[in-house]
Order: C-alpha cells, then sequence, then structure tokens
C-alpha cells in the first residue's frame, strides 16, 4: 500500500456533506410505543414463522448434516415444485387420512385448476419418477430432498403450519436391506447431530395380510364400541387401521388388548420383516418393536417406522417414513417397489435449543475491518475484497464512524480478529489486529497482512470468543476528524 502524504491525507478527510444533514436524536420510544407498533404491524400466518439470522447457523448444520449423508450414501438431489394438483394427494397420502380431509391448504386457482400446497413430498417423487421416466435409469433410483411442507395443523410445540422436511427415497426394489439401510440414514443423521434416537418399527404387511387383520381389529373394536371416540365409530368403516393411532383414554384402553397386525402377517410379509430386522441388528442400528405403529398415510405396506428421540418428555417424532410398493403403479407408471423417510427440520432445530446444543461454526467473521477517517475506510473498502477473494470470512460496518460501535459490531458477530486502521497507521502503512478472545493487540505491516491472517487463522478459533468490553478507544489512535456518534 503506497504512503499516503499528510497533505493528501488532509485533503481527502473534508468532512462529507452528509454531516451537515445531521439529523435531530428521536426521543426514546416506551416499551408500551413499541409493542404496540409492533402489534399494529402485519403478522405471519398462524402456525409459521421466520427463520431469523441468529437461528441459522442451526439451519445450516442440519440441511449440511443431511446433504452429506445424501452424498456418502450415493443419494442424488430432487427438487419437485411447492405446489401440485389437489388429486395427487387424495389418489396417495388417501382419502380417508387427517392430512388429506383437514390438513391440506387447496385452493382453485384462475385457470380453474385444483391446487395443493405440498404436505408432503413422498407423492411428487413419485410422480416425478414416473413423469420423467426413470425406470429406464439403473434400479433403484435414490432420491434426497429438502423443503417447505404446508399442513393446517393446530399450532403447538413442534407443530407448524409450515415445516421443512429432508427425505430419502429409494424406488425400484423390493429388498429388506433397502428398509434397513434407510432405516439405518435416519438413525445416522440423529446421532451425527448429537442426539439420541430409537426407531419404532413394525410391518402392516401386504394388502393380504391387512385384509384379515382389518376384519379381527374391527371385531375387536365393535365389542368396546362403547368405550370408544365418536371419530372411532367413523373410522371403524372408514379406516380401520387408523383405530390404532387415537390418543383418546377410551381408545388407547381398547387398543392395549387389540389383536396385533405381527400375528396376521403371511409368509411373504413375515419373511421381509424378519429380514429387515436381521439387517438393522447387523447394522446396530437401535429399534423397539411397536406392533400398534400404522402411520397416517395410505400409501405405506410392508415396513413403517418412526424415529424417537430417547428421554424423559420427548414425545414428537424426529421422523417417520417406510415401504410403499404399491404407490408407483397407483399413480399410473410401471410396478416399482420403494421405500423412503423423511424427517422435521423444525423439530430437530428445537430439541437441539432446548438441549443447549451448542453449533461449533456459526458462519462467525474470521475479521472484521474497523476503520476511522476517510482514508482508512478507502484502504479497508479494498482489502475486504482481497480478503474476500482469499476465502477469508470478513464483516465490516463502514457505514459507522465511531471505532467503539465498530468494535461492539465486531464483538456481537463473534469475529475472531479486527483489523484496526487509523490515521496514523495509514500514514505508517501499518495495520493493528485485535484478538478478540484476549484483547491482545499487535501493529503490521499493512502489506503483509493476508500472509500474517492466514498464519494466525491457521490456529483453532477459541470455542467461542469472550465478549471484549469496549470502553474506550484505543490510544494508539490518531483521529483527525471529529468521531461523530454514529447514528442508530
Ligand atoms: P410424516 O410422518 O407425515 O411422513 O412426516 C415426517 C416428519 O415430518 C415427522 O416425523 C415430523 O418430524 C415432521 N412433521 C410432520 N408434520 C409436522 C408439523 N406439522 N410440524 C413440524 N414437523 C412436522 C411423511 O411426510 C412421509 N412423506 C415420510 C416418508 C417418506 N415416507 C416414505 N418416504
Amino acid at each position: 500500500m503506497p504512503r499516503a502524504k499528510k497533505t493528501d491525507v488532509k485533503k481527502t478527510n473534508e468532512k462529507p456533506k452528509a454531516k451537515a444533514l445531521k439529523l435531530e436524536k428521536a426521543p426514546k420510544k416506551t416499551e408500551e410505543e413499541i409493542a404496540k407498533r409492533r402489534a399494529n404491524a402485519p403478522q405471519t400466518l398462524r402456525g409459521m414463522k421466520d427463520v431469523l439470522p441468529a437461528d441459522q447457523p442451526y439451519w445450516e448444520y442440519v440441511r449440511e448434516t443431511a446433504r452429506r449423508l445424501a452424498r456418502e450414501f450415493g443419494y442424488q438431489r430432487i427438487d419437485t415444485p411447492i405446489m401440485e394438483e389437489t388429486g395427487l394427494f387424495l389418489r396417495s397420502v388417501g382419502k380417508q387420512t387427517d392430512i388429506v380431509e383437514k390438513e391440506m391448504y387447496s385452493f382453485v386457482d384462475q385457470g380453474e385448476d385444483k391446487i395443493t400446497l405440498r404436505p408432503e413430498a413422498t407423492a411428487a417423487i413419485v410422480r416425478a419418477y414416473i413423469n420423467h421416466g426413470m425406470w429406464n435409469q439403473p434400479q433403484p433410483v435414490k432420491m434426497f430432498y429438502i423443503g417447505p411442507m404446508f399442513r393446517h395443523e393446530k399450532p403447538q410445540r413442534g407443530r407448524y403450519r409450515q415445516m421443512h422436511q429432508a427425505g430419502f427415497e429409494v424406488i425400484g426394489s423390493d429388498h429388506p436391506v433397502v428398509d434397513a439401510q434407510i432405516a439405518q440414514i435416519a438413525h445416522l443423521i440423529f446421532k451425527e447431530m448429537g442426539l439420541e434416537t430409537v426407531i419404532h418399527i413394525n410391518s402392516i404387511g401386504d394388502e393380504e395380510s391387512r385384509a384379515q387383520y382389518k376384519e379381527e381389529l374391527v371385531n375387536h373394536y365393535r365389542s368396546n364400541r362403547s368405550q370408544i371416540c365418536e371419530n372411532c365409530k367413523k373410522r371403524l368403516t372408514k379406516n380401520p387401521l387408523r383405530l390404532l393411532d387415537c390418543k383418546e383414554e377410551g381408545c388407547v384402553a381398547v387398543r392395549a388388548e387389540a389383536p396385533q397386525i405381527v400375528d396376521y402377517l403371511n409368509e411373504i410379509s413375515k419373511n421381509h420383516f424378519v429380514r429387515v430386522l436381521e439387517y438393522l441388528d447387523e447394522l446396530e442400528v437401535p429399534y423397539q418393536l411397536n406392533p400398534y405403529l400404522v402411520r397416517g398415510l395410505d400409501y405405506y405396506d410392508h415396513t413403517v417406522f418412526e424415529i424417537m428421540p430417547v428421554g424423559e418428555g420427548n414425545d414428537l417424532a424426529l421422523g417417520g417414513g417406510g415401504r410403499y410398493n404399491g404407490l408407483v403403479e397407483l399413480l399410473g407408471g410401471e410396478p416399482a417397489p420403494a421405500c423412503g423417510f423423511s424427517w422435521g427440520l423444525d423439530r430437530i432445530i428445537l430439541y437441539m435449543k432446548e438441549k443447549d446444543f451448542e453449533i461449533e461454526d456459526r458462519g462467525e467473521p474470521d475479521i472484521f475491518l474497523a476503520q476511522l477517517g476517510e482514508p482508512a475506510r478507502r484502504h479497508m473498502l479494498a482489502l475486504f475484497n482481497e480478503l474476500r477473494k482469499e476465502g477469508i470470512r470478513t464483516a465490516e460496518s463502514f457505514a459507522k464512524d465511531a471505532l467503539k460501535h465498530q468494535l461492539e459490531a465486531a464483538n456481537k458477530l463473534g469475529a475472531r480478529f479486527t483489523l484496526i486502521l487509523g490515521q496514523k497507521e495509514v500514514l505508517d502503512g501499518t495495520v493493528l489486529i485485535r484478538d478478540m478472545h484476549s484483547g491482545i493487540q499487535e501493529v503490521v505491516d499493512f502489506k503483509k497482512i493476508i500472509p500474517e491472517l492466514k498464519r494466525k487463522l491457521a490456529t483453532p478459533r477459541p470455542i467461542r470468543p469472550k465478549p471484549v468490553e469496549v470502553e474506550s478507544e484505543p490510544e494508539e489512535l490518531e483521529v483527525e476528524e471529529d468521531d461523530e456518534e454514529d447514528k442508530e
């Protein structure tokens, strides 16, 4: 960097005209006024939320874990539209399910088409498999997705109307090893994010097995009709397997004595399930047999499972899935057996936050650039670009003048080092490096700053940068122009 002559500096250091427009400080608003303003502004819809910058590191961490496992297990990314024809979900998820009966965001668009915001993605992945002739590719086809889904559910802890799922689908194989590998991925995702989970697993067999079981199940519930809820009375004819899902006290008691589907599995279904469990043992995936697990979507057969967190009060399923051998044919494709699972990003993040889970890389900047005076600002603008090209995560607040405010911003962002360039440094061709963890500062030749920073950044970052109290400005800095208070 060429040294600036004192005269040049003086010339460029004239006060910018904008300063003449200094605004009168507005009187401070009371808490009540602020709350009123907030309440009067438009709000997000019920059950939907903003993901604020402070929470983004959780989302990035969770998404990256999913993407990494997809790469490691050979799944290719697919994105399908957020809206689909309503008929897709009626045919796949099932007309008698809660999702279709009560929870879909459906509307008729300007072209009179019946449209639904997707409540889940499996149906759309199967549609894409058929539409794009993926049966011509080597089978099975393994696909991975991530994105928002919409269900008009009653908002409560861990239950949102816009939620985000990541999912893994394998289409074109009926081998039980596929079910086990899918469950293994489900287990690994949570394990690698530091959450202990157990897989609740069951088999609902093939159609033949289910037909006989449903008869026995309905008989059992009919003989206890007085104890069950009104909804379940309807389920007796509409969708008997859903009887097992009811949380009403009377229905739970009737379920405890209900026949179990495993006793009704035919040879094919039994063999398939036993082999899935054997593979799970081999892969050391922890599971728990749950004879009444049926899942809330109609397309399943054979294996069904849900991923539950281990520990008290952990009652929300983190993910769920299973086999759906009939869905491709049901939606008009050549028969192709399939299996998959998806998990809720919102829920896992909720658990992580409740358990004070620390994200190591929160995307904090390595370097913060702080400047005093216009010539320094210009040098820092150029340096910012150089650091960016070197791949060094750099933050700044070029619009601020007061060093105190800039150092506060550096602290807030969690920068490891702050480079401080003042009037004296510009003249000397030097720059100050302040270690934000220890507060130690050293002077470095401006020309050598990039190799020097690289050397410093090669050492691991302290777990959490200790916030440094910024009481006064470092003495060694000369400021030629008034270090005017920044307007907040
Ligand atoms: P699902 O069980 O309906 O399955 O949803 C999977 C996961 O999404 C749930 O375990 C939960 O973590 C999350 N989830 C569901 N609804 C909500 C909500 N309202 N708020 C927050 N999180 C929610 C499916 O969607 C199937 N497509 C899974 C699958 C894939 N089966 C085969 N392949």
